[in-house]
């Protein structure tokens, strides 16, 4: 049992102040004035005013292990994730071995399973040859969605085979796009078109990182006609640009112009952009001083501050807020609806004022930097709730049973 007292939950477009008991794993009552004793085995939160959230769910992590496990490993990407205020992560393929088979799949999932402190779901790459591999049941049933690079990042995993671009929406789980850019985009936009001639109900077709004004216009003309495309913002398009990061800047997608964040935000505000993915892509500080430093920025957990501080600011409105952290990804990857309320799991994440710095306590990350080191920030995550019990507390951890998540495989 705990007891959360004086914390403001969202509420519509507002703030609410409340007590919040969870019990049984759910949240049980909240009222403004639950009384302490009721709690007998368990523990009363002082809130003081902080703020409880839904916790996040992030469909766009690279966890880096196997293979690249000196970048990141499952034990410290699930913790910052948990430090981030996220609950699930979902994985991306291109590992070390790229995963694109059952075989690697699986080798993923057993590593995933004895290390992860969060619950996970995993993705399978598209190659040019590999569709009935991703179409056999064996696979269908270990997935969350199917990622297909169109352009250069990380793996060099890219996909040529026109019919590879069709016969991936023949297939029933989300499709994740990494464009690479405009014409990318028009590329992918072209088959999932050509798809929909053939087939009668589409899997939703999801974009990664959109990063530019002319990929928000574009995106916002196709979803008029196909509700179901998906796109994602990433915090770092979103803060940061060309002009005010320079530092250790290679990621892919490159950092625009101010505007193009600005559209970003827009984009957001109509509604074009739906899901904040934070596209945790670390590389070590050795590997990013380097000559050809690899692209990529970590980001678990930077996001909910930097995100939280955009809605105090009325940059974005809270029930976006949460629906761009929790509830549309999981509607997309059928994990249930993730918002505070009596009966629903309790996963949830604290946040406490004061007057912090990015950084100033250290990074859980294997990376161990950020591009957002140093910022001044007004809330920070102190407490992450998975499931009813505590997964994270000021700095400690705790490891619990963690679920193992494939679309439509858990209802909550
Ligand atoms: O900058 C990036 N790094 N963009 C991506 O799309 C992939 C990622 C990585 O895996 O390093
Ligand atoms: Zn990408
Ligand atoms: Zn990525």
């Amino acid at each position: 049992m705990i007891l959360f007292k004086n914390v403001q939950i969202p509420q519509a477009e507002k703030w609410l102040k409340s007590d919040i008991l969870i019990e049984h794993g759910r949240f049980e009552e909240l009222s403004p004035n639950i009384d302490r004793s009721i709690v007998k085995k368990g523990e009363v939160v002082d809130a003081e005013g902080g703020f409880l959230l839904p916790a996040l769910i992030d469909p766009h992590v690279h966890v880096r292990e196997p293979g690249f496990d000196h970048k990141e490993n499952w034990e410290t990407c699930s913790k910052a994730a948990l430090k981030g205020g996220f609950c699930t992560i979902f994985d991306m393929p291109n590992n070390k071995v790229p995963v694109v088979d059952s075989i690697t799949l699986l080798e993923k999932k057993k590593i995933a399973l004895k290390k992860s402190y969060v619950d996970f779901g995993l993705y399978i790459a598209l190659t040019d040859e590999n569709i009935e591999e991703i179409m056999k049941e064996e696979v269908q049933c270990e997935i969350c969605g199917v990622k297909v690079y169109l352009a250069h990042t990380t793996g060099g995993l890219i996909v040529k085979s026109e019919n590879a671009l069709l016969n991936v929406f023949r297939q029933p789980k989300p499709v994740l796009i990494h464009t690479g850019g405009v014409q990318g985009l028009e590329r992918i936009l072209y088959f999932y078109e050509k798809a929909s001639i053939q087939v009668p109900s589409l899997p939703i077709l999801y974009i990664c990182h959109v990063s530019t004004d002319e990929e928000v216009k574009l995106i916002k003309k196709y979803k008029k006609k196909f509700p179901n495309i998906f796109a994602e913002a990433t915090p770092h398009h979103l803060f940061l640009n060309k002009s005010n990061y320079t530092h250790y800047n290679s990621v892919l997608p490159h950092l625009a112009q101010i505007e193009d964040s600005e559209s970003l935000w827009n984009g957001i505000a109509e509604g074009v952009l739906n899901v904040i993915g934070t596209d945790h892509a670390p590389h070590t500080l050795d590997e990013k001083k380097g000559k050809n430093p690899p692209s990529g920025f970590p980001g678990l957990e930077t996001a909910l501050p930097l995100l939280f501080e955009a809605c105090l600011d009325g940059r974005i409105k809270p029930t976006d807020l949460l629906h761009l952290t929790s509830i549309t990804a999981r509607s997309l990857f059928g994990i249930g609806e993730g918002e505070i309320l009596k009966g629903r799991r309790a996963d949830c994440v604290l946040l406490k004022e004061g007057n912090f710095l990015i950084g100033e306590d250290g990074y859980v990350t294997k990376c161990g930097w950020s591009p957002f080191n140093g910022r001044k920030i007004k809330y920070r995550p102190v407490m992450t709730i998975t499931g009813g019990t505590t997964a994270y507390r000021s700095g400690k951890f705790y490891k619990r049973d963690i679920s193992f998540l494939t679309m439509h495989s858990i209802k909550r």
